[in-house]
């Protein structure tokens, strides 16, 4: 059925994932244990949709970019065709990284080893000295693609399933939190263009994943910055909050701010407290966008902060792309979201994200510290399972069926363990 790019099938499970994943607990060795990553990377990384790249960083014909899928390196492509696609990163001659720049336009490869060329299409057109090479037929030997490639509203995913759900029923009511950013531009769209800070935590890349919605945390690992920005974000994540958690399925969670910010009621106020009235170019090309009522409610809602599994994590003005690269080591790749058409917002935009997740950013220093300790805890023997049972009696479903909590609550946790379990039995 489908394919993985090392074998057909996935090989029967070495581990009996039912008895390490119990609805409120997690056995510590899912953390650590090298061939349950093996197994992870067959069942998830190389089996469902993965956030690859966005459309606006190849905006024209043979534009390429260098990604991944887990630890696979992709290339995503505008070819000469005019098409996107997500070529595998790899010469078929002998395997050689055909492409180590991270990003250009040619439309042309040619590979730095034997000087084999393909088509930004996949096709080989040229083998270097091709007199020792009478009768071989090219078409054997294009670059290998990956198998399925879905765009929604600029966000490209890739699977390395010939075959499964499509990307708008694995997305489910995600979809409507990427609406809900793109709600926030004045054009609809946004643009991947700010340049990509990557930061590398020795933690295993489920720490991450939980805790991009954790609410429980904030309040005490980033307290300084609260304090230092005199930011109202730290009033989301105290008891009395109103926000709420969110389990969309499909490991798909959310941090829904939106009570908090209605109850405040100001426009743009979800971004650090900031002043519309420094922002008027913004402002009025959202109010021509969309009217001066529904402009005032999408600048009062704000940014989704939402963690769509496996990968894709929207942080309200960041985007962050989660790649494992070993069973302890994960690259978060960073940048600042920019809205198509808001360049007084943009410049804002970029210098808080330097602020909160740059290299010198008080944000991210503090999670990395977090998950690299709780890296090392999970090899510690005694106690073997961690507890995810916050707020399980006061877990209810919202008017659309998802399971919702208090913000605070490890409502996002189980859902992630959930469809991992599905994931990895399926
Ligand atoms: S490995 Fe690419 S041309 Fe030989
Ligand atoms: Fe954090």
């Amino acid at each position: 059925m489908s394919s993985v790019p090392s074998r057909a099938q996935p090989a029967p499970s070495e581990f009996d994932y039912r008895a390490l994943v119990e609805p409120t607990r997690v056995h510590s060795t899912l953390y650590y244990d090298e061939a349950v990553f093996a197994e992870e990377l067959e069942r998830i990384w190389h089996r469902t949709w993965v956030y690859v790249g966005h459309v606006s960083e190849v905006p024209n014909r043979n534009d390429y970019v260098t990604k991944s899928i887990g630890p696979t390196p992709v290339l995503l492509v505008h070819d000469r065709h005019g098409e996107i696609s997500l070529l595998q990163n790899k010469c078929p001659h002998r395997g050689n990284q055909l492409c180590a720049y991270q990003q250009g336009n040619r439309s042309t490869f040619t590979c730095p080893y034997h000087s084999w060329t393909f088509a930004n299409s996949g096709e080989l057109i040229g083998l270097a000295f091709a007199d020792g090479y009478e009768g071989v037929d090219k078409s054997a030997f294009s670059l290998g693609r990956v198998p399925r490639i879905e765009i929604y509203r600029g966000f490209v995913f890739g699977s390395f399933a010939k075959e499964g759900p499509s990307l708008e029923e694995h997305l489910g009511g995600a979809k409507d939190s990427l609406d809900q950013l793109l709600d926030n531009s004045p054009t609809g769209e946004i643009e991947v263009t700010a340049g990509f800070l990557q930061h590398r935590a020795k933690a295993n890349w489920k720490f991450l994943v939980e805790n991009e919605t954790d609410g429980y945390h904030p309040g005490f690992v980033h307290g300084s910055i609260f304090q230092v920005a005199e930011s109202p974000v730290g009033g989301l994540y105290k008891p009395e909050s109103q926000a709420l958690t969110r389990d969309f399925g499909n490991g798909h969670t959310e941090f829904d701010l939106r009570p908090e910010w209605r109850r405040m009621g100001k426009p743009l106020h979800w971004f650090g407290g900031a002043d519309p009235n420094r922002f008027p170019g913004y402002v009025s090309s959202m109010e021509s966008a969309h009217g001066v009522e529904r402009a005032r409610e999408i600048m009062i809602d704000g940014t989704p902060h939402i963690m769509i599994f496996p990968n894709l994590f929207i942080a309200e003005i960041q985007m962050f792309v989660i790649q494992p690269t070993a069973v302890d080591e994960t690259i978060q790749h960073v940048t600042a979201l920019q809205f198509k058409g808001a360049p007084d917002l943009n410049r804002r935009l970029r210098q808080q994200t330097m602020g909160s997740v740059g290299p010198a950013g008080l944000l991210l220093a503090d999670d990395t510290e977090m998950y690299e300790r709780n890296h090392r805890g999970a090899r510690i023997h005694n106690p073997e399972w961690l507890t995810l049972s916050r707020g399980l009696s006061r877990e209810h479903r919202d008017d659309r069926g998802y399971r919702i909590g208090h913000a605070t609550d490890e409502v996002p946790q189980r859902g992630i363990w959930r469809h991992y379990l599905d994931l990895m039995t399926a």
